[in-house]
């Protein structure tokens, strides 16, 4: 029997509408499942007219499913328990029958925030300081505080007597040792009791109700090029966003991953430092970053706009096997004219059709684009494929044509009916 799973992958630099995608998919699964990254995500959903902005747990809380978050996340117990306190005061309920979280799952503290801020000093990638590197880095370095850890007051003291002896020297300019080690054994007091009630082995969970033919939706934070491996190294985050990090990140096989699907926005954006070479560098992005809302949902910052670009796609797409789009945002093109599709790279007389490896070239290239009529009419409420206005089908229809693969469905707006199917 094929397993019922599906996996949402974004296929840009993060931010591409997964949570909208994911939230609308929910409603016809059982579990939703987090694998990687932590509270750097920001998966806005609008639901019954409210807007929900989640950042660990997934978006099918809002759908009464089933929501685990796996060992290949990094938590913050500090940040989960605000995020439970705030879901719960919605009217969302939340208990040990729809939240579970893996004991194998790393812990962020106090410290990975300090070094995540003193390593930015240097490094400028644009981290959202939620410590999501130092605390990959500690599991890395096989020094890091697991769950299970956290949960044994013994173990969890002298791991962090140890590690605090190694760190704090880097990171006395913030906070005295005497009150770093009161902030962490504080917090650990209040937020270990807290996660106690949801903590089980997630691997054993899903591997159970994959063979019971319960359907399962793999929800990625970041986006392909944001991958530590795949991505637009080093300006990437710590974590594997592509369809691998499912496996090691949840513990199944490959075998448990059915099906996988792509999204997309219908232009690029990123936050934070790096190479975009999409990146509009006039007016005109501001305009889009007011049409479409940019500003980061975790950190507010701006979103750096540009074109739909059809290299950065089809990475993600040859890397994580998706065989299906769906397209987010495309209302938010409405009233700019032309617009434009990247089909390749140019550096020196040489043209490239696939991203870059080397961090020269991901800030030399040149796109070359392909030019489109925009539309002016307003798109929210057009309902089916057919009634879209010709322009915007012909960009569609462009996209799928420099990508090489069918878009399946389309977001119009941020409301869930907002969707049309293709
Ligand atoms: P970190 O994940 O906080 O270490 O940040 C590393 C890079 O990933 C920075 O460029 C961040 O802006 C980016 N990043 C992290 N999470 C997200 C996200 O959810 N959406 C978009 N960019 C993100």
């Amino acid at each position: 029997m094929k397993p019922n799973t599906i996996a949402i992958i974004g296929t840009q630099w993060g931010d591409e509408g997964k949570g909208k995608v994911v939230h609308f998919l929910s409603r016809n699964a059982d579990y939703i499942v987090r694998y990687q990254g932590g509270n750097n995500a920001g998966h806005t959903v609008v639901f019954n007219g409210k807007e929900h902005i989640l950042h660990l747990v997934p978006s099918g809380i809002l759908e009464n499913k089933k929501c685990v978050i796996s060992n290949g996340v990094v938590i913050d117990p500090e940040a989960l328990y605000q995020e439970v306190m705030f879901l719960r005061s919605q009217g969302i309920k939340i208990n040990k029958e729809n939240l579970f979280i893996s004991e194998q799952a790393h812990i962020i503290l106090p410290y990975h925030k300090y070094l995540d801020a003193i390593k930015e000093k240097t490094q400028r990638i644009g981290t959202t300081q939620k410590g999501i590197g130092p605390c990959y880095a500690d599991k890395y370095a096989r020094v890091g505080i697991r769950v299970c850890d956290y949960l044994e007051e013994d173990t969890f003291r002298s791991l962090v007597e140890k590690n605090i002896e190694e760190k704090y020297p880097l990171i006395s300019e913030f906070i005295s040792k005497k009150a770093l080690l009161k902030q962490i054994f504080e917090q650990h007091k209040k937020y270990s009791k807290f996660i106690k009630q949801f903590v089980t082995n997630t691997t054993n969970l899903l591997i159970k109700v994959i063979n019971e033919n319960k359907k399962v939706i793999f929800e990625s934070a970041q986006g392909t090029l944001l991958d530590v491996e795949f991505g637009s190294y080093p300006y990437v985050t710590s974590s594997h966003p592509t369809v691998g990090g499912i496996s090691i990140g949840t513990g199944l096989p490959p075998s448990y991953i059915s099906k996988v699907i792509g999204v997309a926005k219908a232009y690029t954006t990123r936050v934070g430092e790096g190479p975009f070479p999409t990146e509009i560098k006039s007016k005109l992005q501001d305009i889009l970053r007011e049409q479409g809302k940019e500003y980061g949902a975790t950190t507010g910052r701006p979103r750096r706009c540009g074109w739909f670009d059809s290299i950065v796609v089809k990475h993600a797409i040859k890397i994580n096997g998706i065989k299906e789009l769906v397209l987010t945002k495309l209302d938010c093109l409405r009233n700019i004219h032309p617009l434009k599709i990247c089909v390749a790279y140019k550096y020196k007389n040489k043209i490239y059709y696939d991203f870059p490896t080397s961090r020269k070239l991901q800030w030399l290239v040149k796109p070359i684009y392909k030019t489109f009529p925009g539309f002016s009419e307003d798109i929210n409420s057009i309902s089916n494929y057919q009634s879209l206005p010709k322009n915007v089908k012909n960009y569609i229809e462009a996209i799928e044509h420099f990508c090489g693969v069918k878009i399946k469905m389309i977001s119009l707006g941020r409301d869930r009916n907002e969707t049309i199917f293709k």
